[in-house]
């Protein structure tokens, strides 16, 4: 039997005049309108709570988007109920018929879905319709798709067999049910955290962020639509710290699967070191984590394609993206240039309400991370071992608006070259030509983190250099590219050191992490 061959879905350009661009403003005026409350969904069923949370629209923080119900302890321990319950039946399944849910949840997101999802996250999450359609359309449509053709790949792989002797390896689900923990940044990411080890056969229980709320629940709701049972995928926004708690205090934890900062997988990950010896079987950790992502230029780079790759890399969705450009090393003979130009092009990006098509940017995600951006930006103004290049200022009267930029670096161990800042921030380091082997040891060893990188160059022996000097210092490496932007299915996503495990996003390793695999030898008779 053929197996399924999963392909990318195409992303829709939201043209002036265009179906696509009517449809979503539609959707966007229709959702635009109103607070949705969004409830917890246990066994199927909608919950909402005493209290809830408020979820402002980023670019327009006066606007209440969502109420959000707050699950505690006591979700907690009806979310893992219900996941037992779900259990035993959903791990019978043959993948064939778990993976025909999946494959229609990819068909009605391509379809009906899709402009609903891609107006909740530019209103939630402050993406612009080309951001949303590249996250909550096409990248989660795609690690729909992969996900079964990975999922049957997997399953096809069998041990020999020999005369009188039949071997075969059945790729069980885990027992117990898998943690995911979502981040905003990325409806798709929020989205793959539950369903891959869903289709695997676990059950799942999926705390997503906050603020990424409405778009998570809407795909949840999807999900139903496409056939997936009650009890499969719990939903559980709320109280970070008790979910957590009471989840991890659960010997049917099978593991977590989580995308989000480095410091809160170090707590998850400690949490479960302490109750170790509570667990049926050890947990599989899967992590995404912090980054502080490179593009180093040599000095044969193009000069126009490093300055469209910095712009987008380190701007687009206000530098949000865990693989996001947040320093840049440029020689001295370059800089002069690289400087003008980039400084040009940063000028004419409009930034604003996503709603209106034109802009470029939108807001950062809430006031916590305008107050931390703002803060650093202003340090970085009163700090004579940087200089800020560019003057314009964040303003939060409307939204929580971070302007793009960029700030020049004496030293490549400041801490703008080597801390996470999350946002649109640019920190350059010029070096003397000469120093590019330097250099590249650098970049390699002055932050934690081996998330995403680029480097720019013609000449072919830079190239070499920079692959093999930088061959740890990042698990998605880019030549002559941004370093965001990978594509499910083409460039499988992860980084290594500090920035997670590396079980890449949309990719048979990170399925495998999520079966717990049974050798059987039948001597036939
Ligand atoms: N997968 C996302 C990117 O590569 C994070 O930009």
């Amino acid at each position: 039997q053929p197996r399924y061959a999963a392909h990318n879905e195409p992303v829709l350009g939201y043209a002036p005049g265009s179906a696509e661009r009517a449809a979503l403003a539609t959707e966007l005026r229709t959702q635009g309108e109103r607070t949705v409350d969004v409830p917890l969904v246990i066994a199927g069923r909608a919950v909402m709570t005493s209290t809830q949370a408020d979820v402002v629209c980023p670019h327009d923080h006066a606007y209440v988007l969502a109420r959000t119900a707050q699950a505690g302890q006591a979700e907690a321990q009806a979310a893992i109920a219900a996941s037992q319950a779900a259990a035993a039946d959903w791990a019978s399944w043959p993948l064939e018929a778990r993976s025909r849910i999946f494959l229609k949840a990819a068909e009605l997101l391509a379809g009906p879905w899709r402009q609903r999802l891609n107006a909740a996250t530019m209103l939630g999450q402050s993406k612009t319709a080309v951001q949303a359609e590249i996250d909550s359309a096409c990248e989660l449509i795609d690690f729909l798709r992969f996900n079964v053709q990975f999922a049957q790949e997997i399953a096809a792989q069998q041990p020999l067999s020999s005369v009188g002797v039949r071997n075969s390896t059945d790729h069980r689900p885990l027992e117990g049910f898998v943690y995911a923990v979502t981040p905003f940044n990325f409806t798709a990411i929020g989205g793959n955290l539950a369903i891959a080890p869903a289709l695997m056969g676990n059950t799942v229980i999926w705390k997503p962020s906050a603020t990424a709320s409405l778009s998570n629940y809407l795909f949840m709701e999807l999900l139903h639509e496409a056939g997936l049972p009650p009890g499969v995928i719990n939903f559980l926004p709320g109280d970070a710290q008790a979910i957590s708690a009471e989840l991890l205090a659960c010997p049917h934890l099978a593991g977590i699967h989580f995308t989000g900062s480095t410091a809160v997988f170090d707590q998850l990950w400690l949490q479960t070191a302490q109750n170790l010896p509570t667990y049926r079987a050890y947990p599989r950790l899967v992590g995404e984590t912090g980054g502080k992502d490179f593009v180093v230029a040599h000095a044969s780079a193009d000069v126009d394609a490093l300055c469209v790759a910095l712009l987008r890399g380190a701007y687009e969705y206000q530098g949000q993206k865990c693989s996001a450009a947040s320093r840049a090393y440029i020689p001295a003979s370059l800089w002069p240039l690289v400087k003008a130009q980039l400084l040009d092009l940063i000028a004419t990006l409009r930034m604003g309400d996503v709603t209106d098509f034109g802009n470029f940017m939108g807001a950062v995600i809430d006031r916590r991370a305008f107050t931390r951006l703002s803060r650093a930006i202003a340090a970085a103004r009163d700090d004579s071992g940087a200089q800020v290049l560019t003057a314009a200022n964040p303003d939060d009267r409307v939204g929580y608006f971070v302007p793009p930029t960029l700030v020049e670096v004496a030293d490549p161990t400041h801490a703008l070259m080597t801390d996470e800042l999350f946002g649109p921030v640019l920190a350059v380091h010029v070096y003397a030509d000469a120093t590019w082997p330097e250099l590249l040891k650098t970049v390699d060893t002055s932050t934690a983190y081996a998330l995403t990188g680029a480097v720019f160059a013609q000449d072919r022996a830079a190239l070499a250099e920079a692959d093999a000097g930088l061959r740890n210092a990042a698990g998605n490496f880019y030549v002559n590219d941004k370093p965001t932007g990978a594509v499910v299915g083409q460039q499988p996503f992860g980084g290594a050191r500090r920035s997670g495990t590396n079980d890449k996003a949309g990719s048979a390793l990170n399925l495998l992490r999520w079966v717990s695999p049974r050798t059987v030898k039948e001597t036939l008779v």
